[in-house]
């Protein structure tokens, strides 16, 4: 992919996702808005690459509403890289041009411009594809705390359950990079992706519990829930301690069995971005990218991610970098291969 040409600004009101009211996918909207203006300490950028993530579709449902409420009408949206272009006062780490990639913490990356603390941004290897980029932050970063909560040696056996999605399919390569035999429960039609990587997979599904105690008959050393739906509890009956079991979404489960629970965005820094990013460029991590969508079709990619079947990530782009490559809509594929 060629590097887009740098650009000062664009013509025209920038766009961005809205919603104003809780509901289903139809409340998205794609509409114009007032140009972000960086204030001191951030930086404008203009997205090329941003994501989307399954805990947005609960914010979006209002399942928060009481916890972490939207403000209406609310932006969407964490994962962003794009180029910088206007630089607010006291920013010295950051020049028009410099392309980044990071996070914003307003829900509002799903946009063409975007202002953002110029602490929660990183540069973008020039060999690291736009839609990986674009798709580190969260998922990236929960691999990386997940990991890093349940430290797992070289040479042991662990389970990572929901091994293909967007934070499972990264913490599985960040295992195996470390020397982990990794056991990788997906289904099917990821069975020969999860080997690719250097995983064994496991299929999920009836006699999972069975087929897992025989894929390790000394027993499990670690198991990193990134699924849910009980598999705290089947863990900890294959005898997996549990201080050596962690989840990044069944939390009632961990409350009630000790679990290790962990928050990608309390602990993830442009330092963890950097270094992810520093591995895709080497070419010891890659992002699967399931879909590609214009931000126009926002709503068909969380259609999409709620089937729960995504390998890796769903890229919305915004037509400002080379991944749409000035052609109107990208080619956006479903993981079965079928157009979308
Ligand atoms: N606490 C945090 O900081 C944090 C951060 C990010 C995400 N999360 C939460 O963590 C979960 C995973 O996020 P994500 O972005 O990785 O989701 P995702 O990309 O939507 O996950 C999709 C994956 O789930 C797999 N899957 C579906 N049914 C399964 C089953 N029965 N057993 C095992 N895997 C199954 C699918 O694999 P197959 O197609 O092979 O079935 C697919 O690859 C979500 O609930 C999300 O809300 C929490």
């Amino acid at each position: 992919m060629t590097p887009p040409p740098a650009r000062a600004g664009r013509a025209g009101a920038p766009r961005a996702v809205r919603f104003d009211r809780h509901g289903p996918v139809d409340v998205l909207e794609l509409v114009e808005v007032d140009r972000p203006a960086p204030g001191p300490g951030q930086v404008l950028v203009e997205v090329v690459a941003t994501s989307v993530n399954p805990g947005e579709i609960l914010v979006r449902e209002g399942a928060f509403a009481t916890t972490a409420p939207a403000t209406f009408p609310s932006g969407q949206g964490s994962d962003l890289a794009g180029r910088v272009v206007e630089v607010g006062d006291g920013v010295a780490d950051w020049s028009v041009g410099d392309e980044v990639l990071g996070w914003t913490d307003q829900r509002a990356a799903q946009a063409e411009l975007v202002a953002v603390p110029a602490g929660q941004l990183t540069a973008r290897p020039p060999s690291v594809p736009w839609e990986q980029a674009g798709s580190l932050y969260v998922a990236g970063g929960t691999a990386v705390a997940m990991a890093a909560a349940v430290p797992s040696a070289p040479g042991s056996t662990a389970v990572v359950l929901g091994a293909a999605g967007g934070v499972g399919s990264i913490l599985t390569q960040l295992l195996v990079r470390d020397g982990v035999r990794v056991l990788a429960v997906v289904g099917a039609a990821n069975a020969a992706w999860a080997r690719s990587v250097g995983a064994e997979p496991v299929p999920h599904g009836d006699g999972l519990e069975r087929r897992l105690g025989d894929a390790a008959p000394q027993g499990l050393a670690a198991a990193y829930d990134a699924h849910g739906g009980g598999y705290v509890d089947l863990v900890l009956r294959l005898g997996v301690p549990v201080d050596r079991v962690v989840t990044i979404i069944d939390f009632a489960g961990a409350e009630r069995t000790g679990a290790r629970t962990v928050f990608g965005h309390h602990v993830t820094t442009a330092r963890v971005l950097a270094d992810l990013a520093g591995l895709i460029a080497s070419g010891e991590l890659t992002v699967p990218i399931a879909a590609t969508f214009p931000l126009a079709r926002v709503r068909e990619a969380y259609t999409l991610l709620a089937e729960r079947h995504t390998r890796g990530k769903i890229v919305l782009v915004t037509g400002a970098g080379p991944v749409a490559a000035g052609t109107g809509a990208p080619a956006a594929t479903h993981p079965s291969g079928d157009a979308v």
